[in-house]
């Protein structure tokens, strides 16, 4: 019998989920003479059982489209908002999966999709998963899908506000996504030249910033680009996020309003503007890239990684191999256990050889 596929995207956008859709859906219906179907937005759409039909009409002409065909959310099987309240619908879920007779489910998405997808193996679900996101912060895959075209857009960002700052005599401070890991400042920083690069991985001393600055005004360079991520922070507010951290709500709790990530690492980029401004005497200016980098059509590079995770999955779906995350290795894909990815965030090591690099150029690391 042939097998019959569900399919959905989960967590934030990342260039690439097209390909990656396209990659599975093709190679099931061209390889292996499988059947294929979408869930909209997430895991909200298949508690909902809101379907797209994905047929070979429309899996072409998506190669080189952005955002999801699919449409995505965060919501997560285990505590998804309904009725102003957070409800476990993992059952309701697995039911949807049985009612569609499916014999596999593939869920693209980052680190939370990745838990939440072992939540439905462990419902007894056959679950497999693609890693996703410009954060490249999947523990045990080489390379996440949407990192590399988010790359290329933040180090363009850094090369247009290099010549306005050299211009006007300022300092700017260009904000990259990345939540809690360093990868897309660091590499936007190295690739674009910014003389200061902060990442959450090295909390910094806004002094030392200062006098990296205040050093390349004395040697005639009275301008400076500091890449900041988004989920850096000072070595003050390391110690006092160490101290506090926030209690999550509960199962069946009311959703309360609260200040978004993004207001957070705002007020965080706002503040370290203004420090350099007063310990340097330099004007500074702030940019915040934000959803630009998720946006837009995937580069080359993530076209060609989620056309092969993504056939490489149908490949691990036709012999039966399921509760893992295809991961790239090398050229490769190698299937790696979702209880070994779940829960972990792969952050940026402190002796990684992009960190060495940056510093060996001369570039001000915060510490
Ligand atoms: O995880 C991808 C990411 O783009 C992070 O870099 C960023 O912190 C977050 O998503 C933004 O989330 P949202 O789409 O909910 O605004």
């Amino acid at each position: 019998m042939a097998k019959y596929i569900g399919i959905l995207t989960s967590g934030g956008d990342s260039p690439g989920l097209n390909a990656a859709i396209r990659g599975v859906g093709k190679a099931a219906l061209n390889q292996y003479g499988m059947q294929i179907v979408g869930f909209r937005d997430g895991f909200r759409g298949l508690m909902e059982n809101r379907t797209m039909r994905l047929d070979a009409g429309e899996l072409s002409g998506i190669l080189t489209r952005g955002g999801t065909i699919l449409g995505t959310s965060r919501d997560k099987p285990h505590r998804m908002p309904v009725g102003g309240k957070l409800l476990d619908m993992t059952d309701v879920i697995a039911e949807n999966y049985h009612d569609n007779h499916l014999d596999a489910l593939v869920c693209l998405g980052g680190g939370g999709t990745q838990k939440n997808a072992l939540r439905l193996k462990e419902k007894g679900l056959n679950v497999i998963t693609l890693p996703k996101t410009i954060d490249n912060d999947v523990a045990l895959t080489d390379i996440t899908f949407g990192f590399d075209t988010a790359l290329a857009i933040a180090t363009d960002a850094i090369d247009r506000l290099h010549s306005t700052a050299h211009s006007h005599h300022r300092i700017i401070v260009v904000e990259i996504m990345g939540h809690r890991a360093g990868w897309l400042a660091l590499g936007a920083g190295i690739a674009g030249g910014a003389d200061v690069i902060l990442i959450p991985e090295i909390p910094y001393a806004v002094e030392s910033v200062a006098a990296a600055i205040r050093e390349r005004s004395r040697r005639g360079k009275p301008f400076s680009i500091v890449a900041v991520a988004e989920g850096a922070v000072s070595v003050q507010e390391h110690a006092e996020q160490q101290a506090t951290r926030k209690a999550k709500p509960k199962e069946g709790k009311k959703v309360e309003a609260e200040d978004t990530p993004e207001t957070q690492y705002a007020e965080r980029t706002v503040r370290l503007a203004k420090q350099l401004e007063q310990l340097t005497g330099l004007e500074a200016r702030i940019t915040i890239l934000g959803h630009l980098q998720r946006g837009g059509t995937p580069s080359a590079a993530d076209r060609l990684l989620a056309t092969r995770l993504g056939t490489a999955c149908t490949e691990l779906i036709d012999r039966g191999r399921y509760g893992v995350m295809v991961a790239a290795r090398g050229d490769g894909a190698k299937a790696v256990k979702l209880e070994d990815v779940a829960g972990k965030v792969k952050t940026v090591p402190p002796d990684h050889s992009w960190i060495l690099s940056a510093r060996h150029v001369g570039t001000n690391m915060g510490d």
